[in-house]
């Protein structure tokens, strides 16, 4: 197939700013290569996809080509024969791609119909995926596809999002939707932040509980308080917040991540960040507690005592209902923002550091770390934790979540930690959208603009090319705090985690802000047809 030439590419951009097929989506593929004939192959809804019968998953493929494009799945033989009756051009879903990355898909549109074919299954939901974008605008019941060949593939392996659920609780179905979301825009890694100090959002058959007295507070802190220590004057909202979710919620939320190529990488926050969990087993904690889910935000001094063996004894059992629930081979531990102040005083601790002949209280943590990470090992787990946990020293296995925006990304990477970058600076989605915060709800205290959001460069110019294999990829973290309501996660989500998906899967040469621009606001349409709120104004 010849390249087009640039009045063709000139004349089919104007076509698609008319709102017609365009293959220029988001995340924007590698490479599109546009027919110079300018020729046409129809996909026409109630066509028959055909898959390859033997495989479940592209059984599956077939069944998302019918609910994004209308189509009607076949197994290969059958439709083979189907087509030579009906003369239908046909549209094939096929494994065979050759790639190193499981992710690859190639769409081949031609005078032999149309074809997306996968390096393996991801790559065939992927094509998909851009197909439904692409055709978006369109809509009778025949599309006329430009004859192309796109060849797309992501430029990393982990392309992330995060959603505290334990700040507020959001409902199980619209976990799926925020799934949804995810998938659309060629996310595949749903980090679920399920536990802190203001409620333990996951059901531990052992530990009732748990989400018995740890998954309900009377009221909420209105407005920021992040630092304050006076909480005197604090106004409350009166309104009990609450709400966990069941194994089986959680079992079906996983096959239902998996169907769509991602996987949920569960986060119990520890050994800090367990109040509601003290809550409920007071005895887990140094002071014996009586304690209370917590009902304004910060970092509280109150932690698990790392000197009791009730802790380690406690972790593990929820750990491995964990690894029971979420077949991910990360298992996530938090690890942020874990005060000493209570190991400090507490015998138990002491007594602990004494034995281990730990000169500080932050190696209690790295101690809680190793324990851990050998028990996930037990089971074929590895440990993420938040960028906190090298502090003490760590076992090279583990895998650093880069969060604070210093140098801890290129530390992590030279001492060969695997890294995911959700770096604050450009990835935190709770802070403002905006310049003019009035214009827009309460959120975290700094900004984070789309174009921000769109010029991260995951990769630190510090690092040798070797180092830099160490960067596994991105994730964008929706923290909760002051997010109460499905629609308002997807107003702070959506449009930035368009911008973060480039992030995520184009190679940066191709990355162009002012290109972006008006390739999103086609995108938005669709945001709009599908019922998600987004924030309307970028800058
Ligand atoms: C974090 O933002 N505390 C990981
Ligand atoms: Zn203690």
């Amino acid at each position: 197939m010849k390249k087009m030439s640039t009045i063709l590419a000139a004349a089919l951009l104007c076509l698609a700013a008319k709102g017609e097929v365009n293959y220029q989506t988001i995340p924007l593929p590698q490479s599109i290569t546009l027919d110079a004939s300018g020729k046409t192959t129809a996909l026409v809804k109630g066509q028959v996809v055909a898959y390859p019968a033997e495989n479940a998953l592209m059984k599956r493929n077939a069944e998302f080509a019918q609910e994004f494009l209308g189509l009607v799945p076949q197994p290969e033989v059958e439709a083979k024969k189907k087509a030579k009756k009906k003369d239908v051009a046909p549209v094939r879903l096929a494994l065979g791609l050759a790639s190193d990355n499981p992710d690859a898909y190639q769409i081949t549109v031609d005078k032999k119909g149309i074809l997306v074919q996968g390096a393996s299954e991801s790559g065939v939901f992927y094509g998909i995926q851009t197909l439904r974008k692409s055709i978006e605008q369109e809509t009778g019941d025949s599309v006329l596809l430009p004859w192309v060949v796109i060849q797309d593939a992501p430029r990393f392996q982990y392309r992330g999002a995060m959603l505290d659920c334990a700040r507020h609780f959001f409902p199980a179905d619209f976990i799926k939707t925020f799934i949804d979301i995810l998938a659309l825009h060629g996310v595949n890694k749903f980090h679920w932040h399920l536990t802190d100090d203001q409620g333990w959002r996951l059901e531990v058959k052992a530990l009732p509980e748990l989400v018995a007295k740890g998954s309900h507070r009377p009221y909420t802190i209105v407005g920021p308080n992040v630092g304050a220590k006076d909480l005197s004057n604090a106004i409350f909202d009166g309104k009990p917040e609450g709400g966990f979710y069941s194994r089986e919620q959680i079992r079906d939320i996983v096959a239902y991540a998996a169907e769509r190529y991602i996987t949920i990488i569960p986060e119990i926050d520890l050994p800090g960040h367990m109040v509601a969990a003290l809550t409920a087993y007071p005895e887990l904690g140094c002071t014996g507690g009586p304690y209370v889910v917590k009902r304004h935000w910060g970092i509280d001094t109150d932690v698990l005592c790392a000197g009791n063996p009730k802790t380690l004894e406690f972790i593990k059992t929820v750990l491995s209902e964990v690894c029971e629930l979420f077949p991910s081979k990360f298992i996530h531990i938090g690890g942020d923002e874990c005060p000493r102040k209570r190991w400090e005083k507490c015998p138990k601790c002491q007594a602990k550091m004494k034995e281990l002949k730990l000169e500080k209280e932050a190696q209690l943590q790295t101690y809680i770390n190793q324990e851990v990470e050998n028990f996930l090992a037990t089971k074929g787990r590895e440990l993420i934790g938040w960028d906190e946990i090298v502090q003490g020293g760590l076992s090279e296995n583990a895998t650093v979540m880069y969060w604070r925006g210093g140098k801890e990304n290129v530390t992590a990477a030279q001492k060969h930690h695997r890294v995911i970058v959700t770096n604050k600076w450009f990835c935190y989605f709770d802070y403002y959208q905006l310049a003019n915060h009035a214009t827009q709800p309460m959120a975290f205290t700094r900004d984070l603009p789309l174009s921000k959001v769109y010029s991260h460069e995951p990769i630190p110019e510090e690092l040798t090319a070797e180092e830099a294999k160490y960067i596994l990829g991105a994730q964008c973290n929706v923290w909760s705090e002051y997010i109460a309501s499905p629609d308002h996660v997807m107003y702070m989500l959506l449009p930035r985690l368009a911008a973060i998906s480039e992030v995520q899967w184009t190679q940066p040469e191709k990355k162009d802000f002012e290109q972006f621009k008006p390739r999103l606001a086609e995108f938005e349409k669709m945001y709009h047809r599908l019922g998600y709120k987004y924030c309307t104004n970028y800058e």
